[in-house]
């Protein structure tokens, strides 16, 4: 008979607990409520868990008619407490649906600018132009031929292994071969010498390049520009004078370049280009360590590269070079970024 009582006293004691949620839960006007109820009721220490923690004390003949009754509370109590989400869920969004906004209110308007690399490429265009440069813009997407065989880099050839390369999976080109994400600029000087016919070439190429790298200075797509001169008579002072003459129109009147032998397959001789060093004009500082900072390649363009586009090598010569435009932006005093792949991260700051 004891036990009989207990189990009806259970039963009144399980069904006061479903009002007295069923009140709490439907009362709640915040999730935030909402998800105290949730621990009060079903959490670890919740009144569910403390129901069932009483099961070893209760005779056995109960012991399975209790344990039903507490999982059923236990349903019921989670099936309101989603119930309740979902409305308030619903009320929020409502809510915001007829919350006024006037957009014809007068605000202090934002000044939007280009992007720091648009800037940097209407400079440079701008001058090169005025010696007499011609800007183009050559294929992002290009044929093996354009970016590697034309400028003297056989298939297989480990001088392709400096340019990280993206190829595009689709079908080839007998002629042309595969298809790359160009990774440099260069694909546009054998372009322009098709195009042109033949010298005098005064080229400035400038395109998004791509390579597999990512850090501080380098990131997976970014910009160069490719200058390509061809004429009769091109020397390495030509060279020389119009690195010179970028440096100081870019940087300033005090900047100097400087070349060091290096190799390229599609240039010989070959260099590297350094500017000096703004802050202590090439003497060595803590900014560049030794005077001068490094900004790209450059050199003669190889008799191979001449024939590939169609030009005689005994009657014609020329330079190229071919630089970062986010690098020499970088360097160009005043400009403080610390992470190249800041200026493709779409934070407007
Ligand atoms: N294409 C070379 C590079 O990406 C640069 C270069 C261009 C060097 C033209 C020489 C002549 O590093």
């Amino acid at each position: 008979m004891g036990s009989a009582f207990f189990y009806y006293s259970m039963k009144d004691t399980l069904k006061q607990i479903e009002t007295e949620a069923r009140q709490a839960i439907l009362k709640t006007q915040l999730l935030s409520q909402l998800e105290s109820k949730k621990v009060e009721y079903l959490g670890r220490k919740g009144i569910i868990n403390q129901l069932l923690q009483k099961l070893p004390k209760i005779p056995q003949r109960e012991k399975v008619g209790f344990g039903k009754e507490v999982n059923q509370l236990k349903v019921t109590i989670t099936n309101l407490l989603s119930f309740q989400e979902q409305t308030l869920k619903q009320q929020t969004l409502e809510q915001q649906k007829h919350e006024f906004f006037d957009v014809t209110l007068p605000t202090k308007p934002l000044n939007g600018h280009l992007h720091l690399v648009t800037y940097a490429i209407r400079e440079i265009t701008a001058i090169f132009e005025r010696i007499g440069f011609i800007r183009v813009s050559y294929p992002e997407v290009d044929y093996d031929w354009y970016a590697f065989e034309s400028l003297n880099m056989p298939k297989n050839h480990a001088a392709r292994d400096e340019w990280e390369t993206f190829f595009v999976d689709m079908p080839t080109d007998k002629k042309l071969g595969e298809i790359v994400l160009t990774p440099h600029t260069s694909n546009g000087q054998v372009r322009e010498m098709e195009r042109l016919g033949k010298p005098p070439i005064r080229m400035i190429n400038i395109g998004k390049c791509y390579r597999r790298q990512s850090d501080v200075s380098h990131s997976p797509m970014f910009h160069q520009f490719e200058g390509l001169v061809v004429d009769k008579g091109i020397s390495i002072p030509d060279l020389k004078g119009t690195l010179d003459y970028f440096a100081r129109e870019y940087f300033g009147p005090t900047r100097r370049t400087r070349i060091r032998p290096f190799h390229f397959q599609f240039t010989e001789p070959s260099f590297e280009v350094d500017v000096s060093c703004d802050l202590c004009d090439g003497h060595g500082c803590r900014m560049c360590k030794a005077g001068w900072l490094e900004i790209g390649g450059a050199g003669m363009v190889h008799p191979n590269v001449l024939k590939a586009g169609n030009i005689d090598p005994e009657k014609y010569t020329g330079f190229a070079f071919g630089w970062g435009v986010e690098r020499v932006l970088l360097m160009k005093q005043g400009i403080k970024i610390p992470d190249l792949r800041m200026l493709y991260s779409s934070d407007v700051r």
